[in-house]
């Protein structure tokens, strides 16, 4: 396939990196990442290969919920820095090819935002109706509660107004009424002024709930919220005709489905969904050693509209949600991945990262990113993902994960020269504490994590087939191994043990077209398709190969 075909739809073939930057590089030396630090460090995200950095939120807040707890969404938190220092982040960025997005939290403010502050003087301020009141709540008000372990339900008695406010998540957290024609406007409003500072878009937070209605006393006579969210993606396409919109959704398949939107099958809603689903159904894999869950997952993924995309990953800031799975499901990935209570959270997710969770096999580590750099979708990493850092289970609840980012083997890994007491969480110690495991040591070590992510990044955008081909999961005989295929002007294979024992699988290759080499991407080596259209692989445990199938003279 051309690369050239690739470069308006950005977003199909892009990296996408998430970091905080309270949590990446202090270059005050006050305990907090700030964005002068961030765009110091642009050259490690350059070379890794990364091409979009989403930035999680730095908006004024009083920090209840690690800044998803806005109360200025024009603002930068002074602690990260000013707005001029956030422009020359983004235009450092973009000097490096690299696009910027940042999380998009208007399903809710603080309660400290002085909007809400205003709501709730009285029933007659005009701020009263950006937010969702009821003189009494609604007999359900327990149900769907996102945060279990702190609230009891999504109402919350307010003195001020004498009423009830809706809050999905925790009760500081006051939902906005987008049914408020004012609410929408201001909404656009926050979104053009940030891409007038230069982002390409937005992670949105919470869409679902952002879109519901059904908190509302007279919901049935409210419009479509979907046309709403088409609005918000017209209204964004014509201040920025490159930007995304990256939507947090995690609901089953086809619940998801429709925020892509479906005008002339070209999607005019959400251009990319997180794959939940498929991320839940790779950890039961995983935990099994049997690939059927995650086939299975591919199977029923329905194809995106024709310009959106689905994003992969492994790990995000949040807990590793299991939400999706069943019971019985859910235990056998606690079991394997995290037996004890305190690594586990909500009773539906785990508060770990990775490498802890495979026990640091490197092997395995290993293929579980050619698995996310490989599946059909835009990968997302969460920073330090890309050198193994671990969580630290001292940090509070979902800040385990989101400990600073391990630069050197010395003080703090690095990150700040502040005094430790000073900074946003602990950093682990061990193992996988900063002098194990660092960005400096890795990018010297040719064997290290780093050096197979950058390599993984780099086949993966030589192989645009991945994410624009039609891709199909082989039957491969064996029931730990999964091959997928993608076809799209040329044919790229990649094939993933699960198990820890070698294996060789037979693949049956129809319609290869004489292509019938197929070179092996990440290592060297050819094999030839037998002119039935069979062909053996073997793999290591818990081996990884990628193939392009080349014609004869062509192999190189
Ligand atoms: C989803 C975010 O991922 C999570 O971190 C946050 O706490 C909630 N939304 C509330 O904003």
């Amino acid at each position: 396939m051309e690369l050239t075909r690739t470069s308006d739809l950005w977003w199909k073939t892009a990296v996408v990196y998430c970091l905080d930057p309270e949590t990446y590089q202090d270059s005050g030396g006050d305990g907090h990442g700030d964005f002068r630090g961030l765009a110091q460090r642009i050259d490690h995200l350059a070379t890794l290969g990364v091409t979009c950095v989403w930035l999680m939120p730095f908006f004024p807040s009083p920090d209840r919920d690690d800044g998803y707890d806005v109360t200025d969404f024009y603002g930068v938190d002074p602690r990260l820095g000013t707005l001029g220092d956030f422009v020359e982040f983004v235009r450092t960025a973009r000097d490096r090819g690299i696009r910027v997005i940042s999380d998009l939290v208007v399903n809710h403010t603080s309660d400290q935002h002085p909007w809400f502050q205003q709501a709730r003087s009285s029933r007659d301020n005009p701020y009263h109706d950006w937010y969702v009141w009821r003189d009494e709540p609604p007999p359900d008000a327990a149900k769907g509660i996102v945060f279990p372990d702190q609230e009891t339900s999504l109402w919350e008695y307010d003195q001020g107004s004498g009423q009830y406010y809706l809050h999905r998540f925790y009760k500081y957290q006051p939902d906005l009424n987008v049914a408020n024609p004012a609410v929408r406007d201001e909404i656009a409003r926050v979104m053009s002024f940030w891409m007038q500072l230069g982002l390409s878009g937005f992670r949105v937070d919470a869409v679902p709930f952002l879109l519901e209605t059904q908190g509302q006393a007279d919901a049935a006579n409210l419009p479509d919220p979907h046309d709403y969210l088409a609005d918000l993606r017209a209204f964004m396409a014509r201040r920025n005709g490159e930007a995304v919109l990256l939507g947090e959704v995690n609901l089953p398949y086809p619940d998801t489905l429709r925020f892509f939107g479906n005008a002339d099958g070209v999607g005019d809603e959400l251009t990319m969904c997180f794959d939940f689903i498929g991320m839940q159904r790779m950890y039961l894999s995983l935990a099994r050693q049997d690939a059927a869950p995650l086939a299975e997952a591919l199977r029923q993924r329905p194809k995106p509209p024709r310009d959106g995309h689905w994003a992969t990953f492994v790990r995000n800031h949040d807990e590793l949600t299991l939400d999706k799975l069943t019971d019985g499901e859910r235990q056998e990935v606690f079991d394997a991945f995290g037996p004890e209570p305190d690594m586990q959270l909500y009773g539906r997710g785990l508060r770990r990262r990775l490498p802890t969770m495979l026990g640091g096999d490197m092997r395995r580590i290993r293929m579980v990113y050619s698995l996310l750099f490989s599946l059909p979708g835009t990968p997302v990493l969460f920073y330090g993902e890309e050198i193994g850092m671990a969580e630290d289970l001292r940090a509070e609840g979902r800040l385990a994960v989101r400990t600073p980012m391990q630069w050197t083997p010395g003080p703090n890994g690095g990150f700040s020269t502040a005094d430790p007491a000073d900074l946003p969480g602990p950093i682990p110690d061990g193992q996988y504490g900063p002098q194990r495991v660092n960005v400096a040591s890795q990018r010297r070590d040719r064997d290290s994590l780093l050096h197979w992510m950058r390599l993984l990044i780099e086949r993966y955008r030589e192989c645009p087939e991945l994410a624009w081909g039609d891709y199909r999961v082989l039957d491969t005989g064996s029931a730990s191994v999964l091959a997928h295929r993608c076809d799209m002007d040329g044919t790229v294979i990649a094939v993933h043990n699960l198990a820890d024992r070698s294996d060789t699988v037979e693949l049956t290759l129809a319609g290869l077209d004489g292509c019938c080499v197929l070179t092996d991407l990440l290592v060297g080596g050819q094999t030839k398709v037998s002119d039935d259209g069979t062909v053996h692989l073997s793999l290591e445990p818990y081996g990884c190969r990628w193939l392009r199938a080349t014609h004869p003279d062509a192999a190189t």
